[in-house]
């Protein structure tokens, strides 16, 4: 019998930016087709077909408001431009619906009705939140962060959420509280991604932080981005946001959030620990095992998948909020 070997899309991050690229690259794509002399009469077939994704696409992005919410004014511009809602919305890395970039159609299935988080574990106060209750708590706000992935490419995105040390504050972590891990949805009938991987990686899906970085300023729960709710693709409905790690320390549709003694473990970093460090701080002076980190691909114009090289920051330009934490 042959497995079909479905690679991980960090392991291969740019043959699969290529690829991506070659096939959105949409004027590369034609120009090819006119060389080929068949342009003329598929050419509006083609931008036929490139519309229809473009439309299902945006139905996938077109999610209630959450205006009118204010931007904290420390996180309301940066330097560079945010990214275009497009690209946001489907070059995404969520496991649980594929391997490659291309997941925001099979994302679709993720139920997000009902939606309950449990926060407990070594809390005083533990508490079941429905989203509607974490809404009204713990006031909205939109935070422009920048977005750095493990595997070099970036992005400026700008979230909707709360500052996950509201929560602590309510459920008030005990002095034994030494961490806190944060659990995706998992559910084997739906989140059936890399099938042939499901039985052997260590789902759900997990991340965690040391209980001072989850009081740090930065550190972001998200219920929006670019103004509404989260597309599922995202991570709806909710989902940790950690602009100087990392991306995949962000766990997408959290489910739980347990405080610990012990440092837990975490999906990633059981899966590749030679490769995907606990603390994941973003660092342009500790390459990856497989590639440097010094400089970055910023994603940003859209709607065809582009990038400029940048480089890259320590703590990913968040240095004056984090760096004392790792004195
Ligand atoms: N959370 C879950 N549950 N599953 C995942 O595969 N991927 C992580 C992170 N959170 C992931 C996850 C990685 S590697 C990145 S870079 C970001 O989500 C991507 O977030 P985005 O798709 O919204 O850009």
């Amino acid at each position: 019998m042959t497995f079909i070997h479905i690679p991980k899309s960090w392991q291969i991050p740019e043959r699969e930016v290529t690829s991506q690229s070659a096939y959105f690259n949409r004027r590369r794509f034609l120009k090819t087709l006119v060389g080929a002399s068949i342009g003329a009469s598929v050419m509006p077939m083609l931008g036929c077909q490139q519309a229809q994704f473009r439309e299902k696409l945006k139905a996938t992005l077109n999610q209630p408001s959450l205006e009118p919410l204010k931007t904290n004014p420390a996180f309301a511009s940066l330097k560079r431009p945010i990214t275009d809602e497009l690209l946001a919305g489907r070059y995404n890395n969520f496991y649980e619906f594929g391997g490659g970039k291309s997941i925001w159609q099979n994302a679709q299935d993720l139920p997000t009705e009902d939606w309950k988080v449990e926060v407990g574990g070594l809390v005083n106060n533990p508490r079941t939140y429905d989203l509607d209750d974490l809404k009204k708590r713990f006031p909205l706000e939109e935070r422009i962060y920048r977005f750095r992935c493990v595997e070099a490419w970036s992005m400026v995105l700008p979230w909707v959420g709360f500052p996950m040390k509201a929560l602590m504050e309510e459920v008030e972590p005990t002095s034994e509280a030494k961490y806190v891990r944060f659990t995706s949805f998992y559910d084997p009938q739906i989140t059936s991604g890399p099938r042939f991987h499901l039985g052997s990686l260590p789902w759900p899906y997990t991340e965690a932080l040391r209980i001072e970085e989850m009081a740090n300023e930065l550190a972001f729960f998200a219920v929006g981005i670019y103004g509404h709710e989260l597309p599922k693709q995202n991570g709806a409905p909710i989902r940790a946001v950690l602009p100087w790690k990392y991306g995949f320390k962000g766990a997408k549709s959290i489910v739980k959030v347990e405080f610990t003694n012990n440092q837990p473990a975490t999906y990633w970093n059981t899966v590749v620990p030679s490769e995907y460090g606990f603390e994941a701080n973003v660092n342009p002076n500790q390459p990856h095992p497989r590639w440097s980190q010094a400089t970055e691909r910023f994603i940003s114009k859209g709607p065809d998948l582009s990038w400029e090289m940048r480089e890259t920051f320590l703590y990913n330009g968040y240095g004056e909020y984090v760096a004392n934490l790792y004195a």
